[in-house]
């Protein structure tokens, strides 16, 4: 039907006739002109409908409202003297347009296309028309290449594309799974895949040695700005493979991610280790794009006449007193914004934020007066503050100080504007634990606990680290990986340290702990997070901007309206009944 999309036209085509579809995106009666711009997949051109030249077109034209889908045949022509639209790519031309069909009506549509200013419920009950928004189109056009480029950049280091089952078993990566009862099975259900973890690992065993895929996975867990219940990845794994390996792979396939949208990437990205980056940013996912380190101090307090900071300095293997050194902090924070300060790292488990104001005259602060002045000295050397600076302090529980200092540390670059939005600061964090204990002592495993351990007879289970890495963008984690168990004994005693029974372990994972008896080799891999990978790329608010189709905070979707209920048929079918229904 189309001859050329909109925007691929311009003065080259001056003179030619074209044939063009698409969507009327605003019209205009100028005296009689009526000028429609014209909208498709690859932007706008101003069509001109002059009653002198097509009497016929220029009549349907005037019927022409919002959101109708139009046909034209025209001729390209230059923009009369001063009437360039310098903001469109197609400004200097038009399409004179000498006959129209109108192709479909609309209803006014409910959402301005491109109006981003409407509520979020309303743009995703009517996504198709919020999906016409230029800037989402962008944002699909580059999600399809990036799909491309990742498949090229596979495939030519010899990676095979397989796909694995969607209706499977439980698969544990930390999230609920989602459930799909049988019809054939009585009483019996499918889980989604939290990740085809299990799958490529098989995939391994089988001999194809390399593998990747680009997979949908599901999770069901709290949504965040980064997390979708339905998410995909692309997902990755090698045999004969050293933790190295697998890091060349992933830099070469994000290297040709970031080269669709001309963005050069320098590997190897850097790497630090989980202990290094927890101290230092408070975080296992630490946005290097800005300075602001965290410094211990607590060596400074354990002398101090401050009771509660002499016996948190004390117990240095569960506890931390974190310094956050903020340059020019004292002119910059307001007795009101440290008051917010305050009130925010209150709601990550702060009992209340202590600070040092460096003046001209001396370092002020209730602090202060509980420390020596050899240690105030040496405090203020050690985190490097000069005159202007503030200086914070978290102290308690290590994991806490962690997570709220890390997120004072965030949320003060992004209140100070110390965050260059065009830097791209990619850095691989190593050496994560194997394990983690839980507040009720119970044990789990901090990536999957198919991850290989690195020192497993060391006592202290949390001192157990495993040949795992993550790779961090801008302080989102982007994608994770580590080496495999490929062995069934040392599986099954992780399974044992997770607190998994046998029995359990034969229950779910059976068919795994078999093939890993049956001549398993050494494999890894990792997954990154597609979406994710293309919020930052596109520099979208949210995830949901780069899904076509995505669920709610509350994991509903307003267009389709599920998830709904079903039919009494369809839950005899399935034998299965609703124990408590909405109110
Ligand atoms: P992991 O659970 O770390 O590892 O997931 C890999 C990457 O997937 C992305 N991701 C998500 N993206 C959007 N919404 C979510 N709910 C969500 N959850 C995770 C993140 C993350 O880094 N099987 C292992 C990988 C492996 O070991 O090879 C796994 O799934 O970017």
């Amino acid at each position: 039907m189309r001859s050329h999309y909109c925007a691929d036209l311009g003065e080259q085509n001056i003179g030619e006739m074209v044939s063009l579809c698409g969507w009327c995106n605003t019209y205009r009666d100028h005296g009689g002109i009526v000028f429609i711009d014209l909208r498709d997949r690859s932007g706008l051109v101003q069509l001109v409908f002059d009653p002198k030249d097509s009497a016929e077109a220029h009549k349907i034209a005037s019927e022409v409202r919002d959101e109708y889908v139009l046909l034209a045949k025209g001729k390209v022509r230059a923009r009369g003297e001063g009437l360039e639209n310098p903001k469109l790519k197609t400004g200097k031309i038009e399409v004179l347009v000498e006959s129209l069909k109108i192709e479909n009506k609309s209803l006014t549509p409910p959402i301005a296309v491109g109006d981003e200013s409407v509520g979020e419920d309303v743009r995703l009950k009517y996504r198709y028309l919020d999906l016409r928004n230029p800037r989402l189109q962008e944002i699909f056009i580059t999600r399809s290449k990036v799909a491309q480029a990742t498949r090229n950049a596979l495939s030519s280091l010899g990676f095979l594309e397989v796909e694995t089952p969607i209706l499977t078993k439980a698969t544990p990566e930390g999230a609920r799974d989602y459930l799909v009862p049988s019809r054939v099975h009585h009483g019996e259900f499918y889980a989604l895949p939290q990740s085809p973890q299990l799958f490529k690992q098989l995939l391994m065993i089988s001999g194809f040695d390399k593998y990747f895929q680009i997979a949908k996975c599901f999770r069901d867990e709290d949504l965040r700005l980064d997390r979708q219940p339905e998410f995909t990845q692309i997902d990755v794994e090698m045999s004969f493979c050293t933790q190295d390996d697998v890091m060349s792979a992933a830099e070469a396939t994000l290297k040709a991610i970031f080269g669709v949208c001309g963005i050069a990437i320098q590997t190897p990205f850097e790497h630090h280790t989980y202990k290094e980056v927890m101290e230092s940013y408070g975080s296992d996912k630490p946005d290097l794009r800005y300075e602001l380190p965290l410094v211990e101090v607590s060596d400074l307090f354990a002398e101090s006449s401050n009771e509660i900071f002499a016996k948190i300095a004390k117990d240095s293997k569960n506890n931390r007193i974190k310094a956050l050194c903020v340059q020019k902090g004292d002119t910059f924070f307001t007795r009101k914004t440290l008051g917010e300060a305050e009130e925010f790292v209150r709601k990550f488990g702060a009992k209340g934020l202590a600070y040092i104001q460096i003046k001209e005259e001396g370092a002020k602060g209730p602090l202060i007066k509980f420390l020596s002045e050899a240690n105030l000295k040496n405090l203020i050397e050690r985190v490097g503050a000069k005159v202007g600076d503030i200086v914070f302090f978290g102290a308690g529980e290590k994991k806490i100080v962690w997570d709220y200092m890390g997120r004072l540390r965030q949320k003060i670059a992004q209140d100070m504007g110390l965050i260059d939005e065009n830097l791209y600061r990619f850095l691989w964090v190593v050496d994560f634990p194997m394990f983690e204990r839980n507040e009720d002592g119970s044990v789990s495993a901090l990536h999957h606990p198919f991850t290989m351990p690195k020192n497993l007879d060391v006592e202290d289970v949390e001192e157990i680290s495993s040949v795992a890495y993550d790779v961090v963008l801008n302080g989102f984690e982007i994608g994770g990986g580590s080496i495999r168990i490929h062995k069934e004994e040392i599986q099954s005693r992780v399974f044992k340290l997770l607190g998994i029974s046998e029995e359990e372990a034969k229950n779910k994972f059976s068919f795994l702990l078999e093939a890993l008896q049956f001549g398993a080799p050494p494999h890894g891999g990792i997954a990154f997070g597609l979406d994710r990978i293309i919020m930052l790329l596109c520099k979208a608010n949210s995830i949901r901007d780069v899904i076509a189709f995505p669920k709610t905070q509350k994991a509903t979707c307003p267009l389709t309206d599920a998830p709904s209920e079903a039919s009494e048929e369809q839950l005899r079918e399935l034998h299965i009944k609703v124990r408590e229904t909405k109110q």
